[in-house]
């Protein structure tokens, strides 16, 4: 039987609710279609930092960066120096083990999940490709006389070529898998970060090599206006590092909140890091109300990566059924106690596995 040893950081506030929640459904899915996954468990995080000064050494990330998957639930702390602990973990993993690709799908489940007006789940059914080892994040930036009137604050956005046209050719073949709409639009802001030229003709040299592709071009600002007026428009779309950040937290409310946002990290056959895109929503953690079904998502997201495409399948299929027959009322925090949303969850898969 194969075995998938699985790196988990369950990180700060409600990020160890719902990666347990996600791991029961991960530990199910394991005994339905027959495969065994070994769970290593990691503290680092906001909590083990202040108890003991270490944010993730050196050891602990050669381990978990050897494992099949990183499953990350959420970090992040207010009595923490901004950035400090994101930088140290997540942004770590994302530079270090190269994971270049940021996969954000934005799925409506259910109609009555949007907030905007008539929209159906066959018009909200994208994927945004975010770059994710480059631009705004690559952290070079410098004060100069801080603290002072005459103060200098600069950030470099760094786009590489190597950078720029690995992301557009993963947002490509994407578009080909899925088979849907047959769309990458590219979304910049070439009018006015005059560097993000380099975008405008990798996209335009990579399209050539996918005929059957349609090409669509968006400046985030209009990006915006679509996502909300039009969102059927898009397909696949790919974007640099902070517009994919800033545009998938708009996504992750028009297919009902960020209860719901699933994401993968990934450098495609070689390592590959899934999370909720949500926070660690301080103020609703240890209540037992934020929402799993997002991280539920990506463990699901991170099955299919490790190659068990049925029980990724089963996974979604779980979620729509749910929330399409309401049992799922809602996905925000409150809706339901986040274990119960778990029991659900693994009701649902086993009687589905029963059925067939
Ligand atoms: C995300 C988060 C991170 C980001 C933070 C935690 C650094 O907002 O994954 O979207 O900006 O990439
Ligand atoms: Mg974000």
């Amino acid at each position: 039987m194969t075995q998938y040893d699985i790196a988990v950081i369950p990180g700060d506030g409600i990020g160890t609710e719902v990666t347990d929640q996600a791991l029961r459904v991960v530990a199910i899915a394991s005994e339905i279609f027959g495969f065994q996954t070994r769970i290593n468990r990691y503290p680092f995080g906001s909590e083990h930092y202040l108890a003991t000064k270490e944010i993730f050494p050196d050891a602990a990330f050669e381990e978990v960066s050897a494992q099949n998957a990183i499953f990350l639930g959420a970090i992040g702390d207010p009595r923490l120096p901004v950035g400090m602990i994101e930088y140290g973990i997540i942004a770590k993993m994302r530079f270090e083990l190269d994971l270049y690709v940021n996969l954000r799908p934005i799925k409506l489940y259910d109609a009555r999940l949007c907030p905007l007006k008539n929209k159906r789940p066959e018009d909200i059914d994208m994927v945004i490709v975010r770059e994710n080892t480059e631009g705004a994040y690559t952290g070079m930036h410098g004060f100069a006389h801080k603290g002072q009137a005459l103060e200098v604050a600069t950030q470099t956005m760094v786009y590489t070529r190597e950078g720029v046209e690995r992301a557009i050719r993963y947002a490509f073949e994407i578009a080909v898998e899925r088979n849907k709409r047959n769309t990458v639009t590219l979304i910049d802001k070439a009018n006015a970060v005059r560097a993000h030229d380099i975008w405008t003709r990798t996209f335009e040299i990579v399209a050539q090599d996918y005929p059957g592709i349609e090409t669509k071009h968006a400046y985030i600002d209009a990006a915006c206006m679509w996502m909300i007026k039009n969102p059927e428009w898009f397909d696949v779309a790919v974007t640099p590092n902070l517009f994919g950040d800033i545009i998938t937290d708009l996504g992750a409310m028009v297919q009902g909140g960020m209860g719901i946002a699933a994401s993968a990290n990934i450098h495609p056959g070689r390592h590959g890091l899934f999370e909720p895109i949500h926070g660690s929503a301080p103020k609703h953690a240890g209540k037992n109300v934020a929402c799993p079904v997002a991280a539920i998502l990506a463990a699901g997201m991170m099955l299919g990566y490790l190659g068990e495409k049925q029980a990724e399948q089963a996974i979604e299929k779980t979620i729509t059924d749910l929330l399409r027959s309401s049992r799922i009322k809602g996905v925000g925090t409150g809706d339901h106690q986040t274990t119960e949303v778990g029991d659900m969850v693994v009701a649902e898969l086993r009687a589905l596995a029963a059925k067939v």
